[in-house]
């Protein structure tokens, strides 16, 4: 597994899904988000929260941030932070090194709050700032959360005596509407959203970490990109995971350059392309059984109010709850039943491909029953992993048969379901 490293003459794997800052990239977000946290540590006020989706980089950010830190800056970052209010104070004061003084099990939270206050104060003493930065903060309890507003209010008279930098998932900022947080939500002075990257960030980016990784030169198709945006959409963790198999895919195949059949084979083993044409299959599916309730519906009321149409001028009154009428009642101009099952068929699906087989069965080896052509109309019975079973109407006769799901389309604009397939 690891040669594919030599086979390219890397000396690492540029992929690594590790936050590794070595390998830190400064996107255009990735660099704002830096200037803003720095300004607001000179600012010596306030509070920062950074949201973002997982794998857009808010740790190695956090990282990059810390190692770059000044030296009268002293820190604490807590990563698990599934904590009540003492256990968060406690490990603050622990990761500051105070570890003996919390020692005793039993130290109230007010014992804690003044452990923690006489150490900001010493180190206002040696003209130092004090910073505590929470990762993953989207799993802090409501509480913990209001006590660290209360920790954000610790001051001499001048100035505060601490700075706090929350990051986390979207849930975070769900946490943060909560009723109970208004004042610590009035507290956050800066507010920096990370994103997926834009497609030509993706190539720079992944340029980038190939040359840091000291390969500068390896060619890589320009649709091969195109599909490892396809299958991450720019999300910087799914891009490391798709391009460490491309690269492996590629070195299997002997092969230099990267080609779209890498990627494609990388988004394979990583179950990427199933789970997306199967989430296709199954939206597909639902919106034609939507359409067919529907036809069936309007033909159902049709039907309805034609017989108690024919009610109505038979009878003096029309009754008060609208019963199905006997099928005695039904007019000679309806069409005869299996005419409507037909002209139902144009409504639903058509044969995307030039020629298609209808199997027996859903199996490429099974009996073929039919052969179908581009744009014929088919009615969509049922489904089965990736295939469909459809009716089509053959020399006036209706033959059933399988079909793959790939090989057929809804008819009109029904909406192909790409985008809502896509996460
Ligand atoms: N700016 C960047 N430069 C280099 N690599 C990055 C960058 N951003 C993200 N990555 C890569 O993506 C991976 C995921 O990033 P990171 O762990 O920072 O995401 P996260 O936003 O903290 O995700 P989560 O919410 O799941 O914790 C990193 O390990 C790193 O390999
Ligand atoms: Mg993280």
């Amino acid at each position: 597994m690891g040669s594919f490293i030599e086979f390219f003459g890397l000396k690492d794997d540029p992929f690594k899904i590790t936050p590794d800052i070595e390998y830190f990239f400064l996107s255009q977000f990735h660099q704002e988000a830096l200037i803003s946290l720095n300004y607001l540590l000179k600012s010596g006020e306030g509070f920062a929260v950074i949201v973002g989706e997982p794998g857009t980089g808010k740790t190695i950010t956090l990282r990059k941030f810390i190692h770059d830190l000044p030296e009268n800056v002293e820190y604490a970052y807590i990563l698990f932070p599934n904590l009540s209010p003492e256990e968060m104070l406690k490990a603050i004061l622990e990761d500051f090194g105070l570890t003996d003084e919390v020692k005793d099990k039993n130290l109230s939270k007010n014992k804690l709050l003044s452990i923690l206050r006489d150490f900001l104060i010493s180190k206002k003493n040696e003209n130092k700032k004090v910073l505590v930065i929470i990762d993953e903060a989207q799993n802090l309890p409501v509480e913990t959360l209001e006590e660290l507003r209360i920790l954000s209010n610790l001051e001499t008279d001048k100035e505060k005596l601490l700075q706090i930098i929350m990051s986390g998932q979207p849930e975070l900022e769900n946490k943060l509407d909560s009723p109970q947080l208004r004042q610590l939500k009035q507290r956050i002075t800066l507010y920096v959203r990370f994103r997926n990257l834009h497609f030509d960030e993706m190539v720079n980016y992944i340029t980038y970490r190939l040359a840091k990784a000291g390969n500068m030169n390896l060619e890589i198709d320009k649709r091969a990109y195109k599909l490892v945006y396809k299958y991450s959409k720019g999300n910087m963790r799914l891009i490391n995971l798709i391009m460490e198999r491309t690269l492996m895919a590629a070195y299997v195949d002997g092969s230099p350059t990267i080609k779209p059949q890498h990627v494609e084979s990388a988004a394979e083993s990583l179950n990427m392309i199933e789970k997306t044409s199967k989430n296709k299959a199954i939206i597909a599916v639902s919106i034609i059984l939507i359409l067919i309730l529907i036809v069936a519906g309007i033909v159902g009321y049709t039907k309805y109010l034609n017989t108690a149409q024919t009610a109505q001028t038979t009878a003096q009154k029309s009754p008060p709850i609208p019963t199905p009428a006997p099928k005695t009642q039904k007019p000679p101009t309806q069409p005869p039943e299996k005419e409507e099952e037909l002209s139902n068929i144009k409504e639903e699906a058509v044969v995307a491909f030039p020629v298609a087989n209808l199997f027996k069965n859903p199996d490429n080896n099974a009996q073929v029953v039919a052969h179908l052509k581009r744009g014929e109309p088919v009615k969509v019975l049922e489904t089965k992993d990736n295939w469909i079973k459809v009716a089509v109407k053959k020399d006036s006769k209706i033959v059933e048969g399988w079909i793959p799901s790939s090989h057929i389309v809804l008819k009109k604009d029904s909406p192909l379901p790409t985008e809502s397939a896509q996460r």
